[in-house]
């Protein structure tokens, strides 16, 4: 179906996230050109895309029917972004996060494509309406912002700026699940989107309880990555309220009251800055994972995550039919 497709993707800065749009647009059947502003950089981004499809495909995580080579033979690259951009449906941008970067770039894609591209960023932080409120086609741009490493964390969120045609966030939705994608809809902006304001409630409670001495830096981790990270690989937070009682009312009944009186006892928002906590959180992180060697824990950390993708693949087909 999408392999019929004969359309083009601009990726625009082919980074760490940039080049795993391209792998996975690929999978799509749509034309790739990947755009970053030198040679060396997307020589490199051509080298990591070989590289992924063929992770991909040993480990079985390759969306779509096309092989290897098909995909590659519909992959381009180049340092000139109106090439990039000529005749593509939708340009996905992943260049350096930095305000007024993303805003002139954002000009310059505006003013190389017509009325009919759609033109989303990977942004984590900026809001939509931050970089696009005086573009000709502003009506066309959104944020598509991916978790990293988006070809193993499937799930895509898409934020429109207060003049995001709803069409545009319509078609874009179609796209990412054609992709293998698993995007999801914010009715408007917010600061953090949704993915970085549910991290940062944790993180902030993760940092209380070290720095008011509650529990070390090894414990609070393995509160997630032992028990609720687990649990969490399958159901979000309020589906596990669901099941932990006899439906959500029922958690609420029993347990509603004593979660009001945890969420008052919080206190003000940390700051991150007492010297003494960071100090000690950092040297606890360096044991377990020295910063020499973060590039090796990240390559394991990919290698887990693909091992998760293929367990909750095998496991999707195996789902009880009544269920
Ligand atoms: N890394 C993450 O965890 C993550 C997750 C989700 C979203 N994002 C977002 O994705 C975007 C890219 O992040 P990344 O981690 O891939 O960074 P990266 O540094 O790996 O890649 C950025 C690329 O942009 C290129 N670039 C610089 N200036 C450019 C320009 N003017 N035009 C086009 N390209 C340019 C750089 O050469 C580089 O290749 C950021 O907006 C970031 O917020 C990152
Ligand atoms: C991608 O490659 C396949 C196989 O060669 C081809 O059928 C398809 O048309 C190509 N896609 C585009 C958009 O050119």
């Amino acid at each position: 179906m999408a392999e019929s497709k004969r359309e083009k993707i601009a990726i625009i800065g082919s980074g760490m996230i940039g080049h795993c749009w391209a792998t996975l647009f690929l999978g799509g059947g749509y034309q790739v050109c990947m755009y970053d502003i030198s040679q060396d950089r997307v020589d490199a981004a051509l080298n990591a895309v070989q590289f992924k499809l063929n992770k991909l495909k040993d480990e079985g995580l390759l969306h779509g029917t096309l092989s290897i080579e098909e995909r590659l033979a519909n992959l381009s690259t180049t340092t000139d972004l109106q090439e990039c951009l000529a005749g593509a449906i939708y340009a996905q941008e992943s260049a350096v996060e930095d305000l007024q970067l993303k805003t002139d770039l954002f000009m310059k894609i505006d003013s190389l494509t017509g009325p009919d591209t759609i033109l989303a960023s990977s942004t984590s932080t900026l809001a939509p309406s931050k970089f696009t409120e005086n573009l000709k086609h502003r009506e066309n741009c959104l944020v598509v912002h991916p978790v990293n490493p988006p070809v193993y964390c499937p799930l895509t969120e898409l934020i429109p700026a207060p003049w995001t045609k709803p069409a545009v966030v319509d078609i874009t939705y179609s796209l990412m699940t054609a992709i293998g994608q698993s995007p999801i809809k914010l009715t408007r902006e917010v600061d953090g989107f949704a993915i970085n304001r549910l991290q940062y409630a944790i993180l902030a409670e993760a940092w209380r309880m070290v720095h008011s001495g509650v529990i070390s830096t090894a414990d609070v981790n393995k509160v997630i990555s032992e028990g609720l990270g687990l649990r969490w690989a399958f159901y979000g937070p309020l589906e596990v309220s669901h099941m932990n009682a006899d439906g959500i009312k029922h958690h609420n009944e029993r347990y509603g009251p004593g979660v009001i009186r945890v969420l008052n006892d919080f206190g003000p928002t940390p700051t991150f800055f007492e010297p003494e906590t960071l100090e000690k959180i950092a040297s606890d992180l360096n044991q377990k994972i020295p910063v020499e060697k973060l590039a090796a824990h990240r390559a394991w950390r990919e290698h887990q995550l693909g091992a998760i993708a293929q367990l909750k693949r095998k496991l999707a087909k195996e789902k009880p039919a009544d269920l």
